[in-house]
């Protein structure tokens, strides 16, 4: 294997692809833009999504480059040596050019040649094909002509081998051709093969042969055919310097030393100290990329914000299982800033002081919070202790309680953010005990309960999501047509309220509209749906979306770029989603035209 760094590495990822003709993109921002509901970036293609629809890429068929994501799905799973919630992705793409051919060729060539992967132990997965989409034979053709193995070739159903962004309609998807290679020589029995789940075999990355479009039920070919290639820079790193953990990469190697230094306790001897390392590095590596993004966010009780509380909150928690004080994260943060991403993510040094700050104020709240949760369990522990003295006078043989339940274990989890080992230690200081099984119970039925809401919740959100997003459409050419029709250009937006059957319109006017006029207004959105008009998004400086005309809120801030939806004549600066033509949106009706307030009308309409 040939042993290289994290930036050796990208930077011989994309200049193998430079040398196949391909441009580097820059990265795009890791919050994500609205347009697919998807909160982070969590793929490479993500930002590419209308060039791989179709539209054409300025700088060419042929893209590469390594794009930072953040999956919080596996949060959970974080501490164990392969899993991260932040992580490189380093990709490329064929934007209706070179195909599957070309492609397993290539991998194939970067991983036995310019990494040194050994031909033989490679393991390749291809669809097994269904309804949808026929069986890849086409790639595992092309794998076996290339040398693989054929016991290493595995066809797999679409839960492994297809993939597409989930819960999202219009975005491109297709069969993948993923790459697996072992960590170690020892099969843990007589099927360990890749889709054991023991561990030994961990994919490095997936060829996804982009070739249909999800649409609400079911899949339509797409006119191009587009390669969409992930190879994740983490897992690289450690099969290339011969690692069996992630976090002894040169990425997490200094933020490791420094946890193993503050607390005096030594990384890999004990299992729970490592797991709270690894969570403290991996949290605060992905705190520090979201606030120091070009769109960056802070923590907060809602959306993004509050996943990356959820993550500063975590590894505060792990701060304490390992008995250092949280503040240790900022200086953590310092080694990503100062001497991992320093190189590849300029703008986090820029934004360094900003960053610390940040940190640090949600330590501080946290402490707050974690100061409620002390009266609380004084609270429980005051309460045990009158219900004993109660108790021993009133029967001699009665044995004191000494135990917390797990019920009340629990609510200091959960509503406090007192981890059970917390509860543990403070309850040992008094001479009690905690029903540690009560609380794992308290916690599975927990965790089963949230898991039936966000289902239940996915389901609507995927649902509505499609109705508002063209609905939102809808409102822009309303405001334009109220403006055309009144022939006004002082008729502005006061306020917008969109719900799965109906949006809602608000905008100053001094009077009634006429029929005529509602009329005029409907047919100038409904002219523009018939033209199926694409919609277009361009990011630009505040300034230059002034210039271009656009309407919707400027906000103060210099040189922030913002986005600007064009629809036809249309042009608002806004955050989406959007449908991606207006011919998906029906037939536009206003249902009502009222008074709001002293000004203000009121618009309510619906598509049908
Ligand atoms: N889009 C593919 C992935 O994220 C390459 O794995």
């Amino acid at each position: 294997m040939k042993k290289l760094n994290s930036q050796e590495l990208r930077n011989a990822y994309l200049e193998f692809y430079k040398q196949r003709g391909h441009a580097v993109i820059p990265a795009a921002s890791l919050i994500g833009d609205g347009t697919t509901g998807v909160m982070f970036n969590v793929a490479g293609m993500q930002p590419l999504m209308p060039y791989l629809l179709g539209k054409e890429h300025p700088m060419g068929q042929r893209l590469c480059n390594v794009q930072g994501c953040v999956r919080t799905v596996d949060i959970d799973s974080v501490g164990d040596a392969t899993h991260f919630t932040f992580f490189e992705m380093m990709g490329n793409w064929s934007l209706g050019d070179y195909f599957k051919k070309e492609k397993t060729a290539w991998t194939f060539e970067l991983l036995t040649e310019v990494f040194g992967f050994e031909k033989d132990k490679i393991c390749s997965t291809v669809f097994e094909g269904n309804d949808s989409a026929p069986r890849d034979e086409e790639t595992a053709s092309y794998l076996r002509a290339l040398g693989i193995k054929e016991e290493n070739i595995f066809y797999l159903d679409k839960s492994n081998n297809w993939w597409e962004l989930e819960g999202t309609v219009g975005t491109p998807c297709g069969p993948d051709n993923e790459w697996f290679y072992p960590r170690h020589e020892t099969p843990c029995c007589d099927k360990c093969d890749v889709s054991c789940d023991c561990g030994r075999y961990v994919e490095i990355g997936n060829d996804v042969y982009m070739q249909y479009k999800k649409l609400e039920n079911g899949y339509e070919e797409l006119e191009h055919k587009n390669v969409d290639t992930g190879f994740g820079l983490d897992r690289l790193l450690l099969f290339l310097n011969g690692l069996d953990d992630g976090y002894k990469t040169d990425l997490f190697a200094g933020a490791i030393a420094h946890l193993a230094t503050a607390s005096g306790k030594e990384y890999g001897q004990n299992e729970q100290d490592t797991k709270a390392m690894r969570i403290v590095a991996d949290h605060t590596r992905t705190a520090v990329m979201l606030i120091g993004d070009v769109n960056g966010i802070v923590p907060s009780n809602t959306g993004a914000g509050y996943i990356l509380r959820r993550l500063l909150r975590r590894a505060i928690r792990y701060c304490k299982s390992l008995d250092i004080p949280a503040t240790e994260m900022c200086e953590v943060a310092k080694v990503f800033i100062e001497k991992v991403y320093n190189e590849a993510y300029l703008l986090l040094v820029e934004k360094e002081e900003y960053i610390l700050d940040e940190i640090t104020k949600e330590i501080k709240k946290f402490e707050v919070t974690l100061a409620g949760g002390m009266k609380e369990f004084d609270k429980i522990v005051g309460g045990m202790q009158r219900k004993n003295e109660f108790m021993s006078q009133k029967d001699p043989n009665y044995v004191p309680e000494t135990e917390i339940s797990g019920k009340q274990a629990f609510r200091l989890y959960d509503t406090f953010g007192y981890p059970l080992e917390l509860t543990i230690e403070l309850a040992s200081e008094r001479g009690l005990t905690v029903d540690e099984n009560g609380f794992n119970e308290a916690f599975k039925a927990h965790q089963e309960l949230s898991k039936a809401q966000a289902q239940a919740a996915k389901g609507g959100l995927t649902e509505n999501s499609v109705e508002t997003t063209r609905l939102h459409s809808a409102t822009h050419l309303l405001n334009y047509a109220l403006k055309k029709v009144l022939n006004d250009e002082t008729v502005n937006q006061k306020g917008s309220n969109i719900t799965a059957e109906r949006l809602r319109f608000d905008f100053n006017f001094s009077r009634p509209l006429t029929s005529e006029e509602i009329k005029a207004v409907e047919d100038v959105v409904n002219d523009e749906i018939k033209k199926n008009t694409p919609v277009i998004c361009e990011e630009m400086t505040v300034d230059e979306a002034r210039q271009a005309g656009a309407v919707g809120v400027f906000g103060d801030r210099y040189g922030e770029k913002v986005k600007v939806y064009t629809i036809g004549a249309s042009k608002e600066i806004c955050g989406g989603p959007h449908a991606s033509a207006t011919g998906e949106l029906g037939h536009f009706r206003i249902a009502k035209e009222q008074s709001s307030s002293a000004g203000v009308r009121r618009i309510k309409a619906v598509l049908e």
